[in-house]
């Protein structure tokens, strides 16, 4: 079977019982009747916008400020989908300046410009970090050894005001083997630190069930899951810039509850649909690539490659 022959290439979109991925330009959707009605009803946007690559992507991308401006077009649509107190995490990726071993300044000018354009608070600079990562770009860190590997994005943690709902116990980390130790022994630590902290060791005492969770966050991008084995099955390229599932449903366990309702504007291979769906939210995501959406039933199938009854795929021809 060649790529093209999958029985999903004519997908247009599919719905689950929580949620529904739809073909289509993101910014006509908003824009559209059915866009218009999401109104102030998005608790949690999870989002990783095409990045101003100089190599590009299988999916296509801009550069310069054509990017900039692209990406702003997005940012008052966004707002407009948000409750108040609703969160939008958008990614943005690192580029470096053709031919030289230098970090382009587009994404960061991107980011403030999206911002400014939509009026949105920065509640929080959040650093995901893929220590999985291979060595790269490869001609200043393999080759020629002059910089050091890039394994890291920027997301940014954007509210309508700083008002944003949150709880940090929601995405709690398991403690460190130190920690458990201190909870076991009941150890008071409590005094002045070299760095003139006051330390209250009693607190050490209460287990909270976890410790809080920082603004690195390190998971690694791997791993063979039911997905890879869909779009095996079916022929069909993987998306070549997944998220981290695991990034996705932290973002949401932190700022939504169940029932809540989750949108990405560039939903690729659903990652953020598949975690809102593991997490009992409602969800809505859009994809340009009719492709895409068809390896992304596979976030949704069993083991055996078998869609849930209550995922109903819809086609271009009916
Ligand atoms: C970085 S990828 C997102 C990957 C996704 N987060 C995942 O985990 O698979 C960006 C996606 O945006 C899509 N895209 C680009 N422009 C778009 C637009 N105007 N409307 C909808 N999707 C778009 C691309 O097809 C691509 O799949």
């Amino acid at each position: 079977m060649s790529p093209l022959q999958s029985q999903y290439l004519d997908i247009n979109g599919y719905t689950t019982t929580l949620g529904e991925m739809r073909l289509g330009d993101s910014l006509e959707f908003l824009e559209s009747e059915d866009g218009h009605a999401l109104k102030e009803s998005v608790s949690t946007i999870v989002t990783s916008p095409p990045f101003p690559l100089l190599s590009e992507k299988a999916y296509g991308n801009l550069e310069g400020k054509e990017y900039i401006d692209w990406l702003c077009s997005f940012a008052q649509p966004l707002r407009e989908i948000m409750k108040p107190d609703g969160s939008l995490f958008i990614e943005i990726g690192n580029t470096w300046v053709s031919g030289e071993p230098a970090m382009s300044m587009v994404p960061l000018k991107a980011l403030m410009a999206f911002a400014e354009s939509g009026n949105y608070t920065i509640c929080q600079h959040l650093i995901y970090h893929n220590p999985a990562r291979p060595p790269g770009p490869a001609s200043w860190v393999t080759a020629k050894r002059l910089r050091l590997k890039d394994d890291f994005t920027h997301w940014f943690w954007l509210g309508k005001s700083a008002d944003v709902r949150a709880d940090n116990s929601a995405v709690l980390k398991e403690y460190s083997p130190a920690m458990t130790r201190l909870l076991d022994k009941k150890l008071d630590t409590s005094g002045t630190r070299p760095s003139a902290h006051k330390i209250n060791g009693k607190n050490f005492f209460k287990d909270n069930g976890g410790s809080i969770a920082g603004s690195v966050i390190s998971i690694p991008n791997t791993g063979w899951d039911n997905y890879h084995r869909w779009c095996t099955n079916e022929e069909i390229a993987a998306h070549p810039a997944r998220m981290p599932f695991d990034l996705a449903r932290f973002f949401i366990d932190l700022t939504s509850t169940t029932g809540d309702l989750i949108f990405d504007p560039f939903g690729g291979s659903n990652t953020v649909g598949a975690a809102a769906e593991v997490l009992a939210r409602r969800w809505m995501t859009v994809d340009l690539e009719s492709q895409y959406i068809a390896g992304s039933l596979g976030r949704f199938a069993d083991e055996s490659g078998t869609l849930p009854i209550d995922l109903k795929v819809s086609r271009a021809n009916g």
